[in-house]
């Protein structure tokens, strides 16, 4: 056990399969429950669903990693997403991700250790006109520059 799946959460998912267990297609609901109540579906966690409602673990898996709503990894309260696409990245995008990787002190993909920021991969929003775009959960910042980075963070902390 760690501090993602306690006992009480692993409780609670017990009940929501036991419930699920009647309705014709238990693996998706449960898979939802898990990602609701850990933040995140971690291994353990399918591990313990595949027991539980006979499925394989290679199956549950392949359904985690294929739906964007699940994650095996908790998610930061805010999540930041460098836009990459092509106008952004032309426009420097590279140096944006750095950057953030360097005010947040973790590797792009990662969550930092105070639950409050995940980078997100993100592709093209549909600003390119604004490129380099930076996200902050729905927020858009459009021409941001390095020296900016460090100030649209603070405004989230
Ligand atoms: S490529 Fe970044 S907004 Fe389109």
């Amino acid at each position: 056990m760690n501090e993602i799946i306690t006992t009480k959460k692993m409780k609670e998912l017990d009940e929501c399969i036991e419930r699920n267990k009647m309705k014709k297609g238990p693996l998706m609901p449960t898979l939802q429950d898990a990602q609701r109540i850990f933040g995140c579906v971690p291994k353990e966690v399918q591990e313990h669903i595949g027991k539980k409602l006979n499925e394989s673990y290679a199956k549950i898996k392949g359904v985690v990693s294929f739906y964007t709503m699940f994650s095996t990894k908790p998610k930061g309260k805010h999540i930041v997403g460098v836009c990459t696409g092509t106008a952004c990245y032309v426009k420097g995008a590279q140096k944006l991700v750095d950057k953030v990787c360097e005010v947040l002190k973790i590797p792009y993909g990662e969550t930092t250790k105070d639950g409050l920021f995940t980078i997100a991969p993100t592709r093209c929003v549909g600003n390119c006109g604004e490129a380099p775009v930076v996200m902050i959960d729905e927020d858009q910042y459009g021409r941001v520059t390095i020296d900016q980075i460090e100030e649209i963070l603070n405004k989230y902390k």
